[in-house]
């Protein structure tokens, strides 16, 4: 509509005077558009009108409220410029009382006695379109400020959360680590189908449902991410397709349509799968067991156009992208909850958490990409994920699954502040026939190293403790013997520390809280390679 903006509608029923106007207006080179009456003006007011020329006769009194009604209703940067042009010629009338009284306090209203001179009317008109260019530049102004405080509120909630989940996060899954170590230690020793194993596997699952939870906090606080690395998306796509399709309703369909050969992604693979996890979930979800719905996945590639927005009507800048497009015909969301899907907590599910989508969002802002979302009630709904392509994907070493390596008779250090944590990794460790050395923060770490370095065949470093920290302590092990294994360990794992410890060569990252058989498998993981 911005075309209009400098537009004169102009209103004259009686004779010629129209046709004339817009035609001497015209060769002035002012746009004109001639409108049948005030109700046709009062309905296309917000279409963007430079200004309003009528003559007196326009102003029926059937007419007349309606388009004041418009004009109270203008937004409050519009004043809209209103030229009339009164009397006919005959000075004994004073007709301009009774026009200011019609109008009364609304309208920005000039009177012009007819016979109007030429120039006088090209004045007033210039004049008022003048005054008309900077109601817009006031409404331009007042939309961007709109839109920087909605970004500055979003960052606030993103900032206070990132405190919150930091905070409770890190202990939370030390807890965490405590319990389903041990639970899942004893599981191993149940039996199955007795009393203990069926309670022991709730307790296993109860406290992996929890760890989703701090995962998907922390991801929305931007604090979950930790190694970076060239990723197919496809793939990715295709293997989780693989693992959701049971999370599906069985009268609906999963659709997976990934482009071969796209560019990596450089990203977090835990990250991106819960991306694909948390929208597949939602959209399946939204299909609510109807007939026919269907859930469609696909990649490819994304050429972003000038105009291209965000979710939050940013622009995204015109470059390719790699996208991520995961589409339903559910139940569609209206304009209220799409404004406040991301929004962390917000669920209209009776047993949502409402953190999926925060923590998409959080993972994608941390990748430096853009979502799109499209959705009608009744209409489905089309999430779109915008990543950057990065580069070309090294060779990865294959992992060989042998069975539990041997540490060649040497002890395990594990390194950690939690009592709980030590304890049980010692129990998980020792029932598969390793030797475990314990040290409570990296002093005595370094101590019990210093004392017999050639007895250490690993050491499993947690990130976060008092004396001397993870950091520094895996600096001065790396520094006494470059070539030992040593596993990281965190609760609370920061973007920060993967740009920290990018190209230090440790060997593993294990996140809080792990199971039993997940810290033993990263263990034999790191020592495979050293006892072929
Ligand atoms: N595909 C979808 N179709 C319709 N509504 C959706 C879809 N995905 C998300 N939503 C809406 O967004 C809300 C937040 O989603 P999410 O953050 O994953 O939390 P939760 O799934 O726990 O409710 C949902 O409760 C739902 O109202
Ligand atoms: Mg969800």
């Amino acid at each position: 509509m911005k075309t209009l903006e400098q537009c004169v509608v102009v209103v004259a029923p009686v004779g010629r005077d129209a046709a004339l106007t817009s035609e001497i207006l015209a060769q002035s080179g002012i746009r004109a558009r001639i409108a049948p009456d005030l109700i046709d003006v009062a309905r296309r007011l917000g279409d963007g009108t430079g200004a309003l020329l009528f003559t007196e006769e326009a102003l029926l009194p059937a007419h007349t409220p309606v388009l004041l009604a418009s004009i109270r209703a203008q937004p409050a940067w519009s004043d809209i410029p209103i030229i009339v042009m009164i009397g006919n010629g005959k000075a004994d009338r004073a007709p301009g009382q009774s026009m200011r009284q019609l109008f009364g306090p609304h309208g920005n209203i000039t009177l012009l006695e007819r016979p109007v001179q030429f120039e006088t009317l090209l004045a007033a008109l210039h004049s008022a379109l003048r005054a008309r260019r900077r109601q817009y530049d006031m409404r331009d102004y007042l939309a961007e400020r709109q839109q920087q405080e909605e970004q500055l509120r979003e960052t606030q909630k993103l900032e206070s959360i990132g405190v919150l989940a930091g905070g409770v996060a890190h202990d939370f899954n030390n807890l965490l680590t405590g319990i389903l170590g041990n639970a899942s230690l004893l599981l191993e020793n149940a039996l199955p189908g007795s009393f203990e194993y069926q309670a022991l596997s709730e307790v296993v699952k109860g406290s992996e449902r929890a760890a989703e939870l701090t995962q998907n906090l922390l991801a929305y606080a931007g604090k979950g991410r930790f190694i970076i690395r060239p990723l197919d998306l496809s793939q990715m796509v295709q293997e989780i397709a693989r693992l959701v399709q049971n999370l599906i309703p069985k009268t609906a369909e999963l659709r997976i349509e990934a482009a071969a050969g796209l560019p990596p992604v450089e990203g977090d693979s835990g990250q991106l799968q819960q991306i694909v996890m948390n929208l597949i979930i939602n959209a399946a979800e939204a299909l609510e067991e109807r007939r026919g719905g269907w859930v469609h996945v696909s990649t490819g590639l994304f050429e972003s156009k000038a105009g291209n927005e965000d979710y939050l009507g940013k622009p995204v800048p015109p470059e390719p992208y790699i996208c991520l497009t995961v589409r339903d015909n559910g139940t569609g969301m209206d304009a209220a909850t799409r404004k406040r899907v991301f929004d962390p907590f917000f669920t209209t599910k009776f047993q949502g958490r409402g953190l999926g989508l925060a923590a998409v969002l959080g993972i994608v802002r941390g990748h430096r990409g853009y979502l799109q979302v499209e959705s009608q009630p009744g209409a489905g709904t089309t999430f779109r994920v915008l990543l950057p392509p990065g580069r070309p994907p090294a060779r990865e070493a294959p992992v060989s699954a042998a069975a539990t390596p041997e540490a060649g008779g040497k002890a395990i250090l594990v390194v950690d502040d939690e009592p709980s944590v030590r304890s049980v990794v010692q129990r998980a460790l020792s029932a598969k026939g390793y030797r475990v050395v314990l040290a409570e923060n990296g002093q005595m770490a370094l101590d019990l190293f210093n004392t017999a370095p050639a007895d250490i065949g690993l050491v499993l470093l947690d990130l976060t403790m008092p004396v001397m920290g993870g950091e520094e302590t895996y600096a001065h092990i790396k520094r006494a013997s470059p070539e030992l294994p040593v596993i990281l360990s965190s609760g609370f794992s920061g973007a920060s520390l993967a740009e920290r410890f990018a190209g230090k060569g440790f060997s593993g990252f294990l996140q809080k809280p792990f199971s039993a058989a997940q810290l033993v498998d990263k263990i034999a993981q790191c020592l495979a390679p050293l006892v072929r």
